[in-house]
């Protein structure tokens, strides 16, 4: 049986599994330009919504090599406003790799701060998790300034790293540890 993911939530949001009724909102903001410009998506149409949405209400939560997305909710309004993604590595799964994604109107509000930070206690209080990581593009300014206010340490500058959309791109790898992490 697939594992599920438990709903968690702080002040202003909620994180849940994502449900068939988030693929008006997920869509509107994934086909936002501004929204994919250092992601893996371009042009994303409402066929790969629906696909996505199959894909993860079928996904099994903490399992080694899977990338689950998890659904970021206001609970001001009970609507989807963003996602974040966790990915235990396939030969360590103590080890997570952690993304983050927000609707644009949404951002520059402190929502995807708060989400994040919540997912990541609940990765080390709850699932025990050694160490967490994430990639960003060097010149993805918001998600720089998200993942140094979690307190995540620059690890490393990829130069030239990745043939992206077009270009070369350079990355940073971020990470922290459980023995790091003291938010409450
Ligand atoms: C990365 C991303 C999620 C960051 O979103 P964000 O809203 O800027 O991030 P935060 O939730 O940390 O909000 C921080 C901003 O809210 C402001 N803010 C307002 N109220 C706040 C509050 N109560 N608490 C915290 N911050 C608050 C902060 O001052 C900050 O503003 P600033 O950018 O002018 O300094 C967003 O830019 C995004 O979705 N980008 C597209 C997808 C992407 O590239 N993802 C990353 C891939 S690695």
């Amino acid at each position: 049986m697939q594992n599920q993911f438990k709903t968690i939530e702080s002040s202003r949001v909620r994180l849940r599994a994502f449900q068939s009724y988030d693929l008006d909102n997920f869509v509107h903001y994934r086909a936002n330009p501004d929204v994919a410009r250092y992601q893996s998506w371009e042009n994303f149409t409402r066929e790969q919504g629906v696909k996505f949405i199959e894909e993860m209400t079928k996904a099994s939560f903490n399992s080694p090599g899977v990338y689950y997305q998890i659904a970021i909710e206001s609970k001001e309004t009970n609507e989807l406003i963003g996602d974040c993604v966790m990915h235990p590595l396939k030969d360590d799964p103590t080890q997570v790799e952690i993304g983050f994604t927000l609707d644009p109107q949404f951002q520059g509000k402190g929502y995807a701060y708060e989400a994040v930070k919540r997912l990541v206690h609940s990765l080390f209080t709850d699932l025990s998790k050694h160490r967490i990581t994430a990639i960003t593009d060097v010149k993805n300014e918001p998600s720089i300034k998200l993942l140094e206010r979690l307190g995540m340490r620059r690890e490393g500058h990829f130069h030239q790293n990745i043939w992206f959309k077009g270009e070369w791109g350079s990355e940073y790898l971020y990470a922290i540890l459980a023995e790091e992490w003291t938010r409450e």
